[in-house]
């Protein structure tokens, strides 16, 4: 394995870095001058996990930045981040292949759960010492951040930092698809890809909370206990076996829901799968990724496989074909809306955000590799504090299993047909 290959394991941080990105709305603050106590009140020093350009684990940086304490504009929030969530848009990001992050360099991370250390003016029902979730397009993963009071959600007392951080984007995806989209009904069976999951374990969960729901989920064979645990009724290892026909085995019609979020071909498998009044959602590409670096064999497999009808041939078949990005979505109404949704089912034990790990901030490349590796049984946590000497990373997997599963996962094809 070349240098440039080879994760950058727990990494030092580098030192007060002139910061260039900025939490936000720091971006825009005036600069103290410097050397005077009354200037080092005013400054922040912030670890920061920065995208340096594109390729492998040894692009993201652990920085540290120092710059003037941020003037908040109205309607913003300062906010001590105390876990971050790790996404497959970062994963794919991390590649160059997500185009709503900005260009390197770059602060990546889209959600997180904190403390608020201080509010702009016109902020009404957030205070300073509010336990919240936060939602961003990119530069959740640092120790502060500058963010939108729209976007900062009270997080339930019982709730710990992780699974806040663990709530927004993989239940906020799942609810959407399942119930604003497909219109989830009682007796409807679903598939659901990448079912041990972030996304795949919330959109398991959520199902649960409608009568008689049969649940087809995708997934390595080792999670598969877990997952049936988790409410997946046929589990189905989607690596030795055809997961189109073991579902037909089960139910010859198909199935009434799809969730899609590896593209290619499986797109078209999902399209075939469908009952007449059925309805595929596609929310991702995973299929482009096949390991730490680009892999444009797999992404040009995966554009070239891509499902493609007519509407005529959407009439006649009876089926409906629809497209979901959380990203895309601006209206605020909806998403707070769903929050508060979200946060009742969990207060009422319906929901509970499964975490698979937590790494410090300089173990970002493990936490990476842990999904690239397809090990994680649902969601990956980084924690901005820096870590203790002698401490291991906090895991749920048993010791044996990650030996077991590293060695069937090295470098996975993309799509097997
Ligand atoms: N459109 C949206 O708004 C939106 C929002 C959130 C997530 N997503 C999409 O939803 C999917 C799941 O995201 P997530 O964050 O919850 O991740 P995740 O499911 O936790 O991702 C890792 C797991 O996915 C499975 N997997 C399947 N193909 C893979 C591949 N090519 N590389 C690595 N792992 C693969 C592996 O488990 P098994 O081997 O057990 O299957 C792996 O453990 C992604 O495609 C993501 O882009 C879309």
């Amino acid at each position: 394995m070349s240098g440039e290959e080879a994760p950058t394991q727990q990494q030092q941080p580098e030192q007060e870095k002139t910061s260039d990105e900025p939490p936000a709305a720091v971006a825009d603050a005036p600069k103290e001058s410097e050397g005077s106590p009354a200037a080092e009140e005013k400054t922040l020093s912030w670890r920061s996990l920065v995208l340096t350009g594109y390729g492998g684990y040894d692009k993201i940086k652990l920085q540290v930045k120092t710059q003037s304490k941020p003037q908040l504009k109205a309607g913003e929030v300062l906010l001590r981040v105390k876990a971050c969530g790790l996404n497959f848009a970062e994963l794919l990001g991390r590649q160059g292949l997500y185009d709503q992050l900005p260009n390197p360099p770059v602060t990546m991370g889209m959600e997180g759960a904190g403390v608020i250390e201080a509010v702009g003016e016109d902020v009404k029902d957030r205070k300073v010492g509010d336990r919240v979730i936060a939602l961003s397009r990119s530069g959740m993963w640092q120790e502060v951040v500058v963010v939108s009071a729209d976007r900062v959600f009270p997080m339930p007392e019982e709730m710990s930092f992780e699974e806040g951080a663990a709530l927004l984007i993989n239940y906020l995806t799942a609810y959407l698809m399942l119930f604003e989209m497909a219109n989830v009904k009682p007796g409807k069976s679903v598939l659901i890809h990448m079912a041990a999951g972030g996304v795949g374990i919330a959109a398991t969960q959520l199902c649960q909370t409608v009568q008689d729901v049969t649940v087809f989920g995708t997934a390595s064979a080792s999670k598969h206990e877990t997952i049936s645990q988790g409410g997946v009724t046929h589990p189905i290892d989607y690596r030795t076996k055809d997961y189109v026909e073991e579902i037909r085995k089960i139910s010859p019609n198909g199935v009434d829901i799809v969730l899609d979020p590896l593209g290619g071909s499986d797109t078209q498998k999902g399209f075939n799968l469908l009952k007449p009044m059925g309805m595929l959602i596609v929310f991702g590409a995973a299929n482009c990724v096949t390991g730490q670096k680009k892999n444009l064999l797999a992404m040009a497999k995966t554009w070239y496989n891509q499902l493609s009808l007519s509407t005529l041939k959407l009439m006649q078949a009876n089926k409906a074909v629809s497209g979901f990005h959380l990203g895309n979505i601006t209206d605020e109404q909806l998403i707070t809306r769903t929050m508060d949704k979200l946060v009742e089912l969990y207060r009422q034990g319906k929901i509970k955000p499964h975490i698979d790990s937590s790494y410090h901030f300089e173990e970002v490349a493990e936490a990476m590799r842990r999904m690239h590796e397809r090990l994680n049984i649902g969601k990956v946590i980084l924690l901005p504090e820096p870590k203790k000497e002698e401490e291991k990373p906090k895991s749920n997997a048993e010791p044996g299993e990650n030996v077991e599963q590293k060695e069937a996962t090295e470098e996975v094809k993309a799509e097997k047909d």
